[in-house]
């Protein structure tokens, strides 16, 4: 079938603004051409984030009805501890109200000034809790995930190489941890083999160095394996899952992904002292090891969204969603990253836009363009998220790749929406010539996208 209809019927309806194009050039104007800085109901399509912005199930909605709200010991965190166990076979398991505090407990937990963390590729909020520790997070992806147009079945793999190379360099002392982010979220949403992992692992065992896992996209990357892999075709996701984390130590997570959640996270290890030491800082900052900053209810929705993003159907329907929108742009000649990745398709704004240089921040030019065209919203992840300026020329250095991404929420748009985006893409690839560059008028030190300002160039 071409079309992959969704697996769900529509119970409930949220109804969505429309806005012209001489009111969104006025808005994004007064966002300083920043699309973090723009009320969310002047968008039409929001394909800004896949991170809390999935449509929770009738089951879930039920779950909510019977949170306990009690100081300690609530049911909720039982069934949650249980369900994390259950597929991840982590034994400690350590609620935080997003991914980012759990990066945030382990790594204020485990790095020091100095340390260097390996890792595929570090999502932004990763890298920034390795820094804020005066520590370095390097990225050790295979090379073929820095071409767009390179077909590799699993292009998230880390290369095995490069990560023993870091490790010879800087010396096991000085690696706290090694990461490896499933699927990989900054180069395109690519899963990792199982055979990845079992290599990553077997390094890790070899210099005693533990590995963790990022999961925020867990199922989407089993399913991967099971579609990709030889010998897991006829393996349940849910036992993909369970081999894949016995390779690893324990895992950070945001459950505002797989976990089908609108909030929450958590941390996970086998590690009993680590945890012991974790949950000494959970309390302080985020609350009682069995609530760490969430509601009852909210964990209770978290265990039955880990239970029903196993779900087959529910997985073939949400690759399949993201895979129909990258296959509607490549139709039209618009370069994306092959294969399209889980939970986004990633433009490569560098060869959509190739008047407009880096420094000039290509994808931006690209996002603004397609909000003020047609109310949809896309974040850009190149020389604005991650390009650094130059202490000595004052120039941005930019990144390997400029791309603007399209995450697409789970359960929450039809194939008629990505169809519409599909469209208004293809207007903008024509008239691509007339569009010009952006430059920064402030931007804060660290984590900058999020609150820069910019205006386009003469
Ligand atoms: N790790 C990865 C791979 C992520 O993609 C994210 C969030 C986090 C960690 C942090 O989780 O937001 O719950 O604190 N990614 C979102 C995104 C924000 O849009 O890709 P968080």
């Amino acid at each position: 079938m071409k079309f992959p209809a969704e697996p769900f019927r529509i119970k409930v309806v949220e109804p969505i603004k429309s806005t012209t194009v001489t009111e969104r050039k006025a808005l994004i104007k007064k966002a300083g051409y920043n699309i973090f800085m723009l009320p969310a109901d002047s968008i039409f399509i929001d394909l800004l984030t896949d991170s809390g912005t999935s449509a929770m199930s009738d089951n879930q909605w039920a779950g909510m009805m019977l949170g306990d709200e009690s100081y300690a010991g609530s049911k909720n965190y039982y069934h949650f501890e249980e369900t994390v166990r259950d597929i991840f076979g982590f034994q400690n398991v350590i609620p935080t109200h997003q991914g980012r505090v759990a990066e945030n407990l382990l790594f204020s937990t485990i790095v020091k000034e100095g340390d260097v963390v390996p890792n595929n590729i570090h999502f932004d909020t990763t890298r920034a809790n390795i820094e804020h520790q005066k520590a370095q997070a390097v990225n050790c992806v295979i090379d073929e995930a820095l071409n767009p147009e390179t077909l590799h079945p699993f292009k998230g793999n880390m290369d095995i190489g490069k990560l023993e190379a870091v490790i010879q360099k800087y010396g096991v002392q000085r690696i706290p941890l090694i990461l490896l982010t499933i699927t990989n979220n900054s180069g395109g949403g690519q899963p990792v083999s199982m055979a990845n992992v079992k290599a990553v692992s077997a390094v890790a065992k070899k210099y005693n160095i533990p590995l963790f896992f990022d999961s925020c996209r867990f199922a989407e990357n089993c399913y991967f394996i099971k579609e990709r892999e030889e010998g897991y075709k006829n393996k349940s996701i849910i036992e993909i899952a369970r081999e894949l984390f016995s390779y690893g130590d324990g895992t950070t997570m945001s459950a505002k992904k797989d976990g089908l959640v609108n909030m929450g996270g958590f941390l996970a290890m086998n590690n009993d002292s680590l945890a012991q030491q974790i949950t000494n800082m959970l309390i302080l900052i985020e609350g009682f090891r069995t609530y760490g900053g969430l509601a009852g209810r909210d964990l209770e929705a978290i265990a039955r969204g880990l239970k029903e993003v196993l779900d087959e159907d529910y997985l073939r329907f949400r690759i399949q969603q993201t895979d129909f929108l990258g296959q509607m742009l490549i139709e039209q000649g618009i370069p994306i990253i092959k294969p399209v990745g889980g939970h986004a398709v990633y433009i490569d704004a560098k060869r959509f836009l190739p008047h407009i240089p880096p420094h000039e921040f290509p994808g931006v030019a690209l996002i603004v363009e397609l909000y003020t065209r047609a109310g949809i919203r896309g974040v850009e992840i190149g020389s604005l998220m991650f390009g650094r300026n130059d202490p000595e020329t004052g120039k941005t250095i930019a990144p390997e790749l400029e791309l603007v991404r399209l995450a697409i929420p789970r359960r929450v748009y039809t194939s008629m929406h990505m169809q519409y985006t599909s469209e208004a893409l293809g207007e903008i690839y024509n008239d691509r010539k007339s569009l010009r560059g952006y430059q920064i008028t402030y931007a804060p030190e660290m984590l900058r996208h999020f609150t820069a300002k910019l205006k386009p160039m003469n």
